[in-house]
């Protein structure tokens, strides 16, 4: 099967990308920027312009969509750019696209969140038959979260926010299925295998750092505090990946700074 993944630099591309073509698939990778890989076909195209989508998309039987654009341009990328690569997509006649987006996108109230939630209903929309994946967030996401909490000491955030981390390696063997599967609509979400409390997940990130921060309570206010202390991040789907928080920790210990 002949796939092009979208967003092939980032946190789940970057993983998917030597999996999916360990397993077998033909793999064509695409970013704004050239990037290189054995045994993958590399090209370049960007979502917010349109250049170069006519051609990636060209000769494909599925798309794995993994672009987005949290911090910037988020409509542009992520729900008029998936509008451009559907259509594209359509006229070159791809018969399956999969799209990941986020568990909790149609309870949290965040502009991120609700721009997932307009492209999974672009995708759902579009003439491409699709498949939607909802997964948790990944530990590296979690990781640069808790940096950016701690940037001026303590560890600043509401203790009681749930979290259920879930290994991108584990998420792209799930794709791997969903490809070989085709156009399934929206399926079970996929998480992590436990869920933390942030005030957990942010002490095992001090330990692993043999860091002595202390953390700062900070309730988050409002409906946003209200979703995220209930679980919206959090999903009972099974099954549930393996991989921990304290795995994925410990494996950043062991590798070579
Ligand atoms: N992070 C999480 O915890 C998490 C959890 C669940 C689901 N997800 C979803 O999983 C997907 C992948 O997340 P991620 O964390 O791997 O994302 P990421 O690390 O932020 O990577 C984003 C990718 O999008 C590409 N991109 C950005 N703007 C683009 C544009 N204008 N045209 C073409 N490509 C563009 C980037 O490539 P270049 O910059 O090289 O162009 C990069 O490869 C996203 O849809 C995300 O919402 C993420």
């Amino acid at each position: 099967m002949r796939v092009l993944v979208t967003g092939a630099t980032g946190r789940l591309g970057r993983v998917a990308v030597p999996r999916l073509r360990d397993e077998g698939f033909t793999l064509r990778a695409v970013s704004r920027r050239p990037g290189a890989g054995e045994g993958v076909e590399w090209m370049t195209a960007d979502l917010a312009s349109g250049a170069g989508l006519a051609e990636v998309v060209a000769g494909m039987d599925a798309i794995l969509h993994l672009a987005s654009s949290p911090k910037r341009h988020t409509h542009e990328i992520d729900v008029l750019g998936t509008r451009r690569l559907t259509v594209a997509a359509g006229h070159a006649g791809v018969r399956h696209l999969v799209y990941v987006s986020i568990v909790g996108v149609d309870r949290v109230p965040l502009g991120y969140y609700r721009h997932k939630l307009a492209a999974e209903q672009v995708v759902a929309a579009g003439e491409v038959p699709w498949s939607v994946l909802r997964a948790t967030q990944f530990p590296g996401f979690l990781a640069e979260l808790l940096a950016g909490a701690s940037r001026l000491g303590p560890v600043v955030g509401d203790p009681a926010v749930l979290a259920q981390p879930v290994d991108p390696g584990e998420v792209a063997d799930r794709l791997a299925v969903l490809l070989r599967a085709g156009p399934s609509h929206r399926v079970e979400d996929f998480g992590g295998p436990e869920v933390l409390r942030f005030d957990e997940a942010a002490r095992a990130w001090l330990a692993a750092r043999r860091s002595r921060r202390p953390l700062l309570p900070v309730r988050i206010p409002g409906r946003l505090g209200r979703e995220l202390r209930a679980g919206a991040l959090t999903t009972t789907a099974t099954p549930t990946g393996t991989r921990t928080w304290a795995d994925h920790l410990a494996e950043k210990g062991r590798a070579p700074a």
